[in-house]
This record gives C-alpha cells, structure tokens and sequence, in this order.
C-alpha cells in the first residue's frame, strides 16, 4: 500500500490530492482538494500567466494542508510526492514542481514528475480499473483535443488530433464572442440547455475526413452567423454550436474505437464535463457495442486525483523521478 500526495498546478486550478493504493490496480481517492482561479481570471477573459503563478503561490499552502486534514492522514503518512510538471504554463508548473520536491526532501520520500495528458488518460482508471484494454480515449480539453488509443498503461498511440484550436478553446472563444463571459465551455452547455440545437446548421469539420479535428472553423462560422444575423437569440446559436462540436467528437471517438478493435472507450480533460457529450458519447458506445466510461465531472476537469493515479503506476514501473527534472511547458504525451 502507497500513500501518494499529488500537486496539479499546470493552468488556473491550484489541486492537491491524497490517494492509496490498495491492491494495484485499486485507488482510493482520499481527497482532491481544487481551488480554482476561474473568477480571478474572468475579469480578464482568459487567463493571465503570471496572475495564475502568483495565486498558485497563494493558494498551494492551504490547499495541501486541506487536502491532507480531509483524508486524515499527517505528513508522516505520506509515501511519495507527484507533481504535474508539463505541458502548460512554465509559471505555474514551476510551482507545483518546487514545491512537491521541497516536501519529498523534507519528509524523505520519492519525487514523481507526471505528464498531465497522461493524468487525464488516468482518470478513466480511477473509476474502472478494470476497464478493459485497448482503449480509446477521447481528451477534450481547453490547451488540447486528441484521440489517444492506451495499449496498456504507458503505452500511448495518437490516432488523431485538432489541427488548430482545441475543443475548449473554441468553446471559450465562442463564448467570449457572444459575450457570455469565461470560462465558456460551462456557460455555453448551461445556456444550451435553453435552446434549440437545430435552429442553424453550423458545418461539422472534417467529419468524414480521418481521425482529426478542426474547430477554428466552426468559431467562424459563428461569427459569420452573427453579423449576417443580429438577432439571433444566444441559446439557440450555443445549442447548435454545442450540437455541432459534439457530432464531430462523438463520431470521430466511436469511429476510432470501432476501426481501431478497442475494447472500451472513455472522455477526458475539461470538455468531457459538457453534458450534451456526455449524453450522445454514452448513446454512441452503446449502439456501437463498445463498453464505455464517462469519468465523474470531478476528475475530467483539472484535477490532482488523476495525477496521482498516474504517479502512482510511474512510481510502480519507472521509479522516482530525479530531484534534478524541472518543468517542460511543451512536454508531448508519447510512450517509452
Ligand atoms: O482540462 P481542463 O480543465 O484544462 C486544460 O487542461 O485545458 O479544460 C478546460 C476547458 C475550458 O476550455 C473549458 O471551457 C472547458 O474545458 N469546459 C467545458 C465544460 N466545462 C469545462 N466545455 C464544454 N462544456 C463544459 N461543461
Ligand atoms: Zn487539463
């Protein structure tokens, strides 16, 4: 049994969680504390790196000392010490990093350093462990999109990616276009639910094309939407972009399930939290006889539990990481 206290800190959610592991490959998430920038960002429309590094600051302290005192466990209790050290903003990387090496030097523990695209693959074991293998998960996030087939864990192929934003992005640029405010994948899902999906056919992308994605488009096609039409009522124009997105991801992660031989299929990152997503991506699997996985809203999101899901499997087979590794802000998910 290892008890791992893991540090998230790669954008705006400063996180920390303890997790055990009972008989691999079991976890027990016994807190996964998230303490979010969001409205501190909000006044600027998106957000500001050297703002999140200073409320990382801020807020890591606290945050480790409440993920702690919710699982009831003292610092003594701790086996090892994760951190998200890539990709994002090297700011606030560097501060989740320093401070899980501070804590595994004073309390005489392992380091380990975690890519936290392989932390959002890891959130569908958390839930199913026994999910079976290959798999294929969809990760929809706000800095990336992309289909990621898992082999086995640490065995990663990329069978499609966006050529241009990512899914949340174009989520948040939509929004921000409406002015409905950010972050605005939320927004928009929540407005959605007001709205008529089929009031305006926006394109869907490259949807017979391969395994890749492009959303920039589909935001200009909101655009154009607008200027020719002013009044467009804003739940109707979310519901049939919402509508728009979704077909594109829900038919692109079932066809590479389906023609890759994927046992079971899984969403990931921020995006996964969108209910219509949720909803077609279950229906999906379904008629297509893929065992499938919707991880709780909880951990699709930015969290420190699926980072330390992942730190626990690396520790397990790669050992610490050395005190010596920094932070990649362009680190790529990619298997040894
Ligand atoms: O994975 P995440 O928390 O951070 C990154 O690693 O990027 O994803 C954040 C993204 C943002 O673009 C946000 O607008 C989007 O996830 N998002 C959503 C929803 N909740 C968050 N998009 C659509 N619907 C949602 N309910
Ligand atoms: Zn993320």
């Amino acid at each position: 049994m290892t008890i791992m206290l893991a540090i998230e800190t790669s954008c705006d959610e400063t996180s920390v969680a303890v997790v055990r592991s009972e008989s691999a490959p079991h976890l027990e998430v016994l807190s996964n504390v998230v303490s979010s920038q969001v409205e501190t960002h909000a006044a600027f429309g998106g957000v500001v790196p050297e703002v999140a590094s200073r409320a990382h600051l801020d807020m890591l302290e606290p945050v480790i000392a409440e993920a702690l005192a919710q699982a009831e466990v003292g610092p003594d209790g701790i086996d090892a010490v994760a951190a998200t050290y890539g990709p994002g903003l090297i700011g606030a990387l560097l501060v989740g990093v320093s401070a899980a090496k501070a804590l595994a030097l004073a309390w005489d523990v392992p380091y380990v350093g975690v890519n936290h695209m392989e932390g959002h693959l890891f959130a569908a074991f958390l839930e199913r462990p026994d999910l079976e293998l290959p798999l294929v998960v969809g990760l929809v996030s706000g800095g990336h999109t992309m289909i990621v087939r898992v082999d086995a864990p640490g065995s990663y192929q990329i069978l499609g990616s966006t050529v241009d934003d990512a899914a949340g992005e174009a989520f948040d640029k939509v929004a921000r276009y409406l002015g409905l405010g950010y972050p605005g994948g939320p927004i928009i899902d929540r407005l959605s639910a007001e709205g008529d999906r089929r009031a305006i056919r926006f394109p869907r992308a490259m949807l017979d094309d391969g395994l890749d994605f492009s959303f920039s488009g589909m935001k200009t096609a909101v655009i154009n939407y607008v200027r020719r039409n002013p009044d467009a009522a804003n739940a109707d124009l979310a519901a049939s972009f919402q509508e728009a997105v979704v077909d594109v991801l829900v038919t692109k992660i079932v066809r590479a399930a389906t023609t890759t031989g994927a046992r079971s299929a899984a969403l990931g990152g921020g995006v996964a939290a969108n209910s219509r997503l949720r909803e077609r991506f279950a229906a999906a699997c379904e008629e297509a006889g893929i065992e499938c996985l919707v991880p709780d809203r909880a951990f699709c999101t930015d969290n420190a539990a699926m980072i330390a899901a992942a730190a626990h499997w690396r520790l397990a087979n790669d050992g610490p990481t050395s005190l010596d590794g920094g932070a990649n802000p362009s680190l790529r998910l990619s298997s040894r």
